[in-house]
């Protein structure tokens, strides 16, 4: 139960719960995964995680919303926005996501979380075919258009540093189980879709 927690003391010793995740969500009648949404700012990540976690708690199903600027108001106030503390955002985000599905939940995770590598690392903190990397693929220039929080022309004035896309880099994904492109799709679309596709796996 407690492997992919990384020990970091000689002193701790996980304790072996009974219960699995398998039986917590079994109480809930569903299996609990990780959909794990990568993408540019502005690509409508935490729109589309809004409107799937709406969908999924119409059919009966529990969930929660792991959301990048918000779990930045909380857990990762501390954090910033070079390489090193995006890493560890993710990792903080990727161990919380592991918890929530533990306990049995369906965890949406909506984060911009630009480096393959940790988004990789994530995925082994799940069981095979509990993490689901979908790539809301809307490109830069439409998202550098939309610009929603005013932080495209923030970054191009040389206000912001760091902005993914701009000065920092964004790796897609290689293999993701699933792609969104909300320039394609209007949401509600792109929901239906991707509610689709997770309800048939
Ligand atoms: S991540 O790269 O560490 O995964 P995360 O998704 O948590 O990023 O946070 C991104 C949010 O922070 C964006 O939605 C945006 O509102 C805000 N933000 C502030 N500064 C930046 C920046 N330099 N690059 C990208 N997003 C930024």
């Amino acid at each position: 139960m407690n492997e992919g927690l990384s020990i970091s003391s000689p002193r701790i010793s996980p304790y072996a719960l009974t219960l699995s995740s398998a039986d917590r969500a079994a109480l809930k009648s569903q299996r609990a995964r990780c959909v794990w949404l990568t993408g540019l700012s502005g690509a409508g990540k935490s729109t589309l995680a809004n409107a799937l976690e709406v969908y999924l708690n119409q059919h009966g199903l529990h969930t929660y919303v792991l959301d990048g600027d918000n779990v930045r108001a909380g857990l990762c106030r501390d954090l910033g926005m070079g390489a090193d503390c995006r890493r560890e955002n993710i990792r903080r985000m990727a161990q919380v996501a592991r918890l929530m599905v533990d306990a049995g939940l369906i965890v949406i995770v909506a984060a911009i979380s630009p480096f393959r590598a940790e988004r990789e690392a994530a995925r082994k903190l799940f069981c095979k075919g509990d993490f689901i990397e979908v790539f809301v693929s809307t490109s830069f220039a439409v998202c550098a258009q939309r610009d929603p929080k005013g932080l495209y022309q923030k970054a191009r004035q040389g206000l912001i540093r760091d902005f993914t896309g701009v000065d920092s880099p964004y790796e897609a994904p290689l293999k993701a189980e699933c792609e969104i492109d909300t320039q394609a799709l209007d949401m509600a679309e792109a929901c239906q879709h991707l509610a689709g596709f997770l309800l048939k796996k």
